[in-house]
């Protein structure tokens, strides 16, 4: 994979401050089976936030830990991109390439489900989480995608609309669970 990375200066506000005293440098690279602790915290964040918790926090932590050590392994079919300022994760976006049935016509043999897209809310609305997308429909660009598909939230559809995104009228869902 490849990991270059990019460094992009950003003004973050932290909540308590005004926007112009507080510039910080954050950086878009590739995850790394060591950000796996880091990124388990991000998860926890993340879902926590939007729902009631069923699960004791330390057993969740552990147990998301472990599979994101496994499913960041170099080969897999899972891709992940952090924004890191000052050592510490301030956001992350997970993407899997879902594989397609071999076809004889010449079509890209891919798609892509982006997911776990997060960033810390002190550092929101600053475009850290606009250049994790980038990063990942760049790095989709380079591979056999075909489609990249998503659930966007009410907030965050401005965003994915901003990068192409479209409501489409020739998908089908069926939900088996009410989640
Ligand atoms: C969605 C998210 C990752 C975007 O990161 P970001 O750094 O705030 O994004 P940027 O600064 O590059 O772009 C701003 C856009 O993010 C989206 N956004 C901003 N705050 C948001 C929030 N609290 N929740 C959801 N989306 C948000 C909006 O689309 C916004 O554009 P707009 O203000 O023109 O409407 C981040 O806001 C977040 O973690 N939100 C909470 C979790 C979430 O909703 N995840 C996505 C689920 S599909």
């Amino acid at each position: 994979m490849n990991c270059g990375k990019v460094i992009v200066s950003a003004k973050l506000a932290a909540a308590a401050m005004s926007e112009a005293d507080n510039y910080v440098d954050f950086e878009i690279r590739s995850a790394q089976t060591s950000d796996a602790p880091a990124l388990a915290r991000l998860r926890y964040a993340l879902r926590s936030s939007t729902g009631v918790v069923t699960e004791p926090k330390a057993d969740f932590l552990k147990r998301c830990t472990d599979w994101m050590e496994e499913h960041l392994k170099a080969g897999g079919y899972w891709q992940c991109w952090v924004a890191e300022s000052e050592h510490k994760l301030i956001g992350c976006l997970w993407l899997q390439l879902v594989e397609k049935i071999p076809n004889p016509r010449s079509e890209p043999e891919y798609h892509a489900y982006l997911t776990n897209f997060y960033v810390e809310e002190f550092a929101r609305g600053r475009g850290v989480g606009s250049q994790m997308l980038s990063r990942a429909i760049a790095w989709c660009g380079t591979r056999e995608v075909h489609a990249v598909i998503l659930w966007p939230s009410a907030r965050s559809r401005s965003l994915y609309a901003r990068r192409g995104f479209a409501v489409r009228d020739d998908l089908m869902e069926l939900l088996i669970a009410d989640a």
